[in-house]
């Protein structure tokens, strides 16, 4: 009885909530976009569901020249607009108690002095034992600015047992060549096993519930290969432009944004092998045998899509082009829109195409992975009879109505044998009573708790670079411009054509 009871309180027992132990976290950045609206709301709400150590203590680090109340304000207005599970003034207090603010540039030492003091400050008065973890969320030219004065200034040395670690958001380089410079850069400061990458798409409760389905089920395993898949799509489309973000996705563009990071994240949980276990090793190596298994088709006219959204009305409302946008030079060639087919050369997917496809002014916000399965190989009636019948699917709606539909041939009612497809439906909304927790929520908890498998490593974003810089050289060395599509369309012609060339369609999420 004794050592049941001491087992369920063990550690490493998935069902129990991990709690971060006392530490503070430092936002570099927090007066931007997503420190406001996404970062400093995970927080509260994190500390509002019981994860946080009383001690816990965030830091921000910024050019402003506030007061500690200043900062106050700016946090607390923070979390009043954008928390997810209610404002709780009693939570509120007892963060408010561990904020911090640093004034100061991004290179000047003094500013980093100054930011050692505030930690040991928060070590001796609050308790947080040298436990210090640096979110950087700014421009990635920062990065090798911001890292190497934390190392002058010593705050990347670990004491004891005590961690430091650094939390960076993409983009991870450019190209792997710049990819590989940034690490060599981090290196300099932290241990790989210290770097924590944001994915924030594998934060996503859907996409963590890829694995459960998957792997804690008899039904799906046995049909996820050749054999019965015809094809897969990932598509992560959005209805919105690129809004104020002019300065980040000019030159960047939705292949290098979304597709080398996101999406090939969302190839290898789909293709990947049952890992041996959770950890992170063992994911990271399944994950890794997939992203080593894509290849490229050899004609990549036909096989690659990329587009930029024009003018139109979109919703009711006439939006501008990306051209037309405030910080786009107006013969941008950046991509707002990207398709590519890949396969995965392994037994379990030979032959199996993967579409991928992403982008902005899209018909609508979806995040799926739709599994289009083989038709029946014979059915004992009519062929006529299967007028309306499609291929069986199954969708994993990663967001915005997440849960999964089956899709499959049914009776019509009557005399005949006529089939038609209807739906099967898990609505997560339906099924559980409570709500998904914020992406950032879960990353931000699991970089404090130090648990990483939810975070790419180098190796990952390498073979992830390997796998979008032929495409990339490819599209620059034909110097043809993206096509241009219409708002709330899905897409460029040319996105149709890789699909319509195989005799398949895209799916209309
Ligand atoms: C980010 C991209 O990673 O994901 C953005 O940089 C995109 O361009 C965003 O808008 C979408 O995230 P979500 O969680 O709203 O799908």
């Amino acid at each position: 009885m004794h050592s049941a009871l001491v087992n369920l309180h063990d550690a490493d027992d998935r069902r129990l909530p991990r709690i971060a132990p006392a530490c503070s976290l430092v936002i570099f950045g927090i007066t931007g976009d997503l420190a406001r609206k996404k970062l400093v709301p995970a927080i509260y709400d994190l500390a509002n569901r019981g994860l946080l150590n009383p001690a816990f203590s965030l830091v921000g680090f910024a050019r402003r020249d506030w007061n500690g109340q200043d900062f106050e304000d700016f946090i607390r207005t923070s979390v009043e607009k954008h928390n997810r599970t209610g404002f709780n003034e009693r939570t509120w207090r007892q963060l408010a108690t561990g904020l911090r603010f640093v004034s100061g540039t991004f290179d000047d030492p003094a500013a980093y002095q100054r930011l050692a003091e505030t930690l040991h400050e928060l070590d001796t008065t609050r308790g947080t034992g040298g436990n210090h973890a640096f979110y950087l969320s700014i421009p990635p030219s920062w990065f090798p600015a911001v890292s190497q004065h934390l190392a002058d200034t010593g705050l990347n040395q670990r004491h004891g047992t005590a961690f430091r670690r650094i939390i960076i958001e993409k983009p991870f380089g450019s190209d792997l060549a710049s990819a590989q410079e940034l690490s060599r850069v981090l290196g300099h400061a932290f241990d790989e096993e210290n770097i924590f990458r944001i994915d924030h798409y594998l934060g996503k409760e859907t996409v963590q519930n890829l694995l459960a389905m998957r792997f804690a089920n008899t039904m799906f395993e046995p049909l996820w290969n050749s054999n019965y898949v015809d094809h897969i799509q990932i598509t992560m489309s959005e209805d919105i432009g690129i809004g104020t973000r002019a300065g980040y996705y000019d030159g960047i563009g939705a292949a290098r944004d979304i597709i080398q990071n996101h999406l090939l994240q969302l190839l290898a949980l789909t293709a990947m092998e049952e890992p041996l276990d959770l950890s992170p090793t063992s994911m990271r190596v399944e994950k890794e045998k997939v992203l080593r298994a894509v290849r490229l088709p050899d004609n990549l006219d036909t096989s690659t899509a990329r587009g930029q959204y024009a003018a139109g009305w979109q919703g009711g409302a006439h939006v501008r082009s990306f051209l037309e946008e405030d910080g786009i030079a107006p013969d941008s060639t950046t991509e707002t829109f990207a398709a590519v087919q890949l396969f995965v050369d392994t037994r379990r997917w030979a032959n199996v195409p993967f579409y991928l496809r992403a982008g902005k002014r899209l018909g609508k916000r979806v995040t799926e992975i739709a599994v289009i399965f083989k038709g029946a190989p014979h059915v004992p009636f009519d062929n006529s009879d299967l007028g309306e019948t499609g291929q069986n699917s199954l969708v994993i709606r990663v967001q915005p109505d997440e849960g999964m539909t089956l899709r499959f041939g049914s009776k019509v009612p009557g005399a005949g044998m006529q089939v038609r497809d209807v739906s099967m439906d898990f609505s997560y909304g339906h099924a559980f009573t409570e709500d998904s927790p914020e992406a950032y929520e879960r990353l931000i908890l699991d970089a404090m708790v130090g648990n990483a498998p939810l975070f790419p490593n180098q190796t990952e974003v390498e073979l992830s670079w390997r796998i979008l810089d032929p495409i990339l050289r490819h599209w620059e060395a034909s110097g043809i411009a993206p096509q241009s599509y219409r708002p709330g369309s899905w897409g460029p012609a040319a996105a149709h054509q890789i699909l319509a060339r195989d005799g398949r369609s895209w799916r209309i999420p």
